[in-house]
């Protein structure tokens, strides 16, 4: 994700700030800049790549200014080059800005920029921000950037240099984190504490909505009315470590917590505000072409392709298209019945796994139509695809795939709500429906992660278990799936996932004496029949943890412990459902020891076939 470092003091900023986009590198970028005020005058440069060739350009005579702010970007509105590369500046030159997050009504700022004759430069969201600020600034940089926040709609830590105010930074924070250092006589902003750790332990967390003022002479805060508000010091005792981790023990359980945030990111300024349809302008099909796609094919590995396989339900339901779901390894080889009527989704975190790519490959060469799903802006799999999806996840650093597992789930209810909404098959109620409660579900998420402690203490009774088993009906075994594997690809347990009525067809003959059985009961339309093959599991004395929404008071006589989720509508459930599972794979592998971010044999990247 993007990292922010900006300085204000009498040492030489540009070194302070280079050495603060190091410390921040962990968290992935593809390319880096800073801003410094020279002599007076403002300063750029910017470079795609890593930070040395950013520090290769600012060569060796560097600005010996006291002032400046740096960057390092993690692409999402335009793909990695210097000119996408922030800070990005007005028409005068004279205003710099870095930024994390999404400005989400930036087409429409653009727009109306535009119209006032201002010249736009990148393909950023960012961009928007320093001639929003250039369009209000009339002597006083704070109130230029409060009117400039009272306009954009979305996410933001940004930090903004002018250079008629010289020795002042004004900051600004919604749902992306921002930290002051309290130094003497110099003062830092950073989105992540890891970057102040080497200057001082002292900070003020910004909290949503504040705004803060930082000069050679101190830093005030304000809220989002200009009002100064008392700040109270937060003393960081983490080590440098844990600070990366941004206080969680690990990364895994660092992006289950950043799941609300990378949610909403993917979701919201694709949602209409009125609730009546989706919008994907990524999506570059007529309605025409929409509507001649005959059957679609999505090709994916691992998570990737557990996501696809709620891809496969939720499109099925609403865009009443025919979906199969293939793994990319033997998608390949498999002389797949192509058509140019096919549709091929490829769901792919890291846009590079080398048996997936290879499927979009084979997909172009037999004349279809690709569409991407992938969290990386510029990765080999959005380059060559026709269409692309971006989920706004952020970088994923631990193996086990989490964060971005959930963007792309909310990617394949994106993609079928628009399908079916081009197509006509999804009824205009069902739609509006669907997309309110979508925008609930990152507050729902939040309330299981709220609920965290009961499901670390139901991991110890899994310390010493050999097999597991996950079992559910419909949308309850795709996600069945995904809490399989997060289990044993962590916890080493052997666990597998079944559907709930297939059990007796064999597998039942494993069901002994307290083996665990995860039964997952979210589809109302389904639950008796699910109960009962949990009466079936039961009867072998099984140990039965069942998962239903909040108000079912079914599942506690059926069952040994019940993992309760806010209610929303079944469709949806996987959204919620796999949280949980999450949790619980993670605290089981804590309990037994193991390497939680980075387990035996496994890789982040599939690089090779
Ligand atoms: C590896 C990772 C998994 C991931 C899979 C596909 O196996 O460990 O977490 O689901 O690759 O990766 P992709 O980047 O294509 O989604």
């Amino acid at each position: 994700m993007c990292g922010i470092v900006g300085y204000v003091g009498d040492k030489t900023a540009v070194p302070l700030l280079v050495e603060g986009l190091k410390k921040l590198e962990y968290r992935g970028y593809d390319s880096a800049g800073v801003a410094v005020l020279d002599e007076g005058s403002l300063t750029v440069k910017k470079s795609v790549g890593k930070l040395a060739a950013l520090e290769s350009k600012l060569g060796d005579e560097m600005p010996q200014t006291t002032v400046g702010i740096g960057h390092t970007r993690w692409a999402t509105h335009g793909r990695p080059s210097d000119r996408n590369s922030h800070p990005h500046t007005d028409c005068t030159g004279k205003i710099a800005v870095v930024h994390n997050g999404i400005i989400e009504n930036y087409l429409e700022l653009r727009e109306w920029l535009s119209g006032q004759e201002h010249a736009f430069s990148s393909e950023t969201d960012t961009e928007v921000l320093p001639h929003l600020v250039e369009e209000f600034y009339t002597g006083n940089l704070e109130e230029a950037v409060h009117r400039v926040l009272g306009m954009v709609k979305g996410s933001y830590a940004m930090v903004v240099l002018h250079q008629d105010e010289p020795d002042k930074l004004v900051a600004a924070r919604k749902d992306s984190p921002l930290v002051v250092g309290l130094g003497d006589g110099e003062y830092f902003i950073a989105s992540d504490i890891p970057a102040l750790l080497n200057h001082t332990r002292k900070t003020y967390i910004l909290n949503d909505g504040e705004v803060a003022v930082l000069t050679r002479q101190g830093v005030k805060i304000t809220d989002s009315k200009g009002n100064v508000i008392p700040k109270q010091v937060f003393q960081v005792n983490w080590s440098a470590e844990a600070a990366e981790k941004g206080g969680y023990d690990h990364f895994m359980l660092k992006e289950i917590h950043e799941q609300p945030r990378a949610l909403r990111e993917t979701i919201s300024s694709r949602l209409a505000a009125d609730n009546t349809h989706v919008i994907l302008r990524e999506v570059g099909m007529t309605a025409e072409e929409i509507n001649k796609i005959r059957n679609i094919r999505i090709v994916a590995c691992g998570t990737a392709s557990y996501a696809g396989m709620v891809g496969k339900n939720v499109i099925e339901k609403l865009a009443r298209i025919p979906v199969e779901v293939d793994i990319a390894s033997e998608f390949r080889y498999c002389d797949p019945l192509l058509t140019p009527e096919t549709l091929v989704v490829i769901i792919s975190q890291s846009g590079e796994t080398a048996d997936t790519l290879a499927a979009l490959r084979e997909a172009k060469k037999n004349g279809c139509r690709v569409l991407a799903v992938t969290n990386v802006v510029g990765s080999s799999v959005s380059r060559e695809a026709d269409d692309v999806i971006y989920t706004w996840a952020g970088p994923e650093i631990a193996v086990a795939s989490t964060k971005a597992y959930i963007t792309q789930l909310a990617a394949m209810y994106l993609l079928a709500l628009y399908l079916g909404q081009v197509r006509g098959t999804v009824g205009q109620e069902l739609a509006q429906e669907l997309i309110a409660e979508l925008k609930n579900i990152p507050g729902k998420v939040q309330r299981i992660l709220d609920g965290a402690p009961l499901i670390r203490d139901l991991s110890q009774t899994f310390t010493d278990v050999e097999d597991a088993f996950f079992i559910g009906r419909g949308l309850d075994y795709a996600v069945s799936m995904e809490g399989s594997l997060k289990l044993k690809e962590i916890s080493y347990i052997h666990a597998e996932a079944y559907a709930a009525g297939e059990l007796k067809h064999g597998t039942l003959a494993l069901i002994v004496d307290k083996v665990p059985v995860i039964a997952l009961a979210t589809q109302e339309s389904l639950f008796e029949k699910t109960l009962s093959n949990i009466q079936e599991v039961r009867a072998r004395d099984a140990k039965v943890i069942g998962m239903v929404f909040e108000g079912n008071n079914q599942m506690k006589k059926s069952a040994d412990y019940v993992l309760y989720i806010p209610r929303t509508h079944q469709f949806l459930a996987p959204l919620l459902s796999v949280v949980p599972l999450q949790l619980l794979a993670y605290y089981v592998s804590l309990a037994r020891g193991c390497d939680v971010d980075k387990p035996r044999n496994l890789a982040k990247s599939v690089t090779v076939e």
